[in-house]
């Protein structure tokens, strides 16, 4: 089952905002959420099967190890999952919460329906005795949509908290404690700051999938809003910035380009190696990751990583 709360046109309208924001502004930008349709979820998948992206397999041991011991602890009825994309590395949480026998329901929410619905078809007839209803939303707007129920365990993985900024993620943390009780659960993913010699590769890779992937938003831009980038005369930037711990993807004008959006009436200009900044990923430490969350209102209860220390699970729960 799919519920569907962005349809086509909130879709149009959310993008032109953005658009219109972010590139009349200085520097330009526009926000990740428009990397994902139909084609950049697959090419997500594909960054997620590369030799140099590790956070998915890192964080897929830490729960293949660790998923008993989260059914235990919680006991979850509901498992909600923000972000959800294949929800590949899930089913190993679903498979220990239905051997667990506790858990009812699992609701995946993503922006992207095409990559939500997939997930949904697979999952329902994966595991029968679930409900398993697909939410399609905007996790920064849609929060109040989740499911009520007690005891619910909504989970955040791959890592794409770090790619709201800090404002953002902390008004997004704060969103979602005021629609939990006390006492349910956060199960958080977040990529560890490490050597930037093992992050940059990660978003810059050999096969250049990466490259595509960042690119593709603006195919997203000229195929829903009649705009005539010149998609092959921009280049995948990745840069690792010390100060704030994150990397930077942007993309970068190889000449002097005139953009033209027909749907917003719009002209934009691009200097010869102007860059447009298309995303943040910002890595994480445990003592601020759990200063962050202390301060939304969520107690971190428990903290595992991958035996190299790459990636961090934590799992918290609201606090009263
Ligand atoms: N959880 C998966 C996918 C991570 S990629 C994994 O760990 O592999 C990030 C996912 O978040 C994509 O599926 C994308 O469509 C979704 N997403 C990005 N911004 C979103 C938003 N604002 N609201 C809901 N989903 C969003
Ligand atoms: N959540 C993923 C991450 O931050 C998304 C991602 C992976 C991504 N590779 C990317 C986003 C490249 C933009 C460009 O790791």
């Amino acid at each position: 089952m799919l519920e569907v709360h962005l349809d086509e046109h909130d879709i149009d309208q959310q993008l032109r905002a953005d658009v219109r924001q972010g590139l009349t502004a200085t520097p330009k930008w526009l926000p990740p959420k428009w990397f994902y349709d139909a084609r950049g979820s697959e090419l997500f998948e594909e960054i997620t099967r590369l030799p140099e992206y590790y956070p998915t397999r890192a964080e897929r041991a830490i729960l293949a190890e660790r998923a008993a011991g989260i059914a235990r602890i919680t006991e979850a009825k509901t498992l909600v999952e923000l972000g959800s994309g294949s929800s590949e590395k899930t089913r190993l949480l679903l498979d220990a919460f239905v051997s667990r026998g506790t858990l009812g329901a699992f609701v995946p929410l993503d922006v992207s329906g095409t990559a939500l619905s997939a997930a949904v078809d697979g999952l329902t007839s994966d595991y029968p005795g679930l409900s398993v209803r697909g939410v399609v939303g905007d996790m920064t707007r849609h929060l109040r949509h989740l499911p009520e129920g007690d005891n619910r365990v909504v989970a955040f993985l791959g890592g794409t908290i770090g790619n709201l900024i800090p404002s953002e993620r902390a008004a997004f943390l704060t969103d979602l404690r005021a629609v939990l009780g006390a006492g349910e659960w956060l199960l958080l993913g977040t990529d560890l700051v490490k050597d930037p010699a093992i992050v940059v590769p990660a978003y810059d890779d050999a096969a250049g999938v990466t490259a595509e992937f960042n690119r593709n938003v603006l195919h997203v831009v000229n195929a829903r809003l009649g705009a005539d980038f010149d998609v092959d005369a921009f280049e995948h930037v990745a840069l690792w910035d010390p100060q704030q711990e994150w990397i930077e993807m942007r993309l970068r004008a190889r000449g002097a380009q005139n953009v033209r959006i027909t749907d917003l009436d719009l002209a934009v200009e691009f200097a010869d190696g102007e860059q447009l900044r298309t995303e943040i990923s910002a890595k994480f430490r445990r003592p601020g990751l759990e200063d962050e969350l202390a301060r939304a209102g969520f107690a971190l209860r428990e903290w595992w990583t991958d035996p190299q220390g790459m990636f961090g699970v934590s799992l918290s729960q609201a606090t009263t």
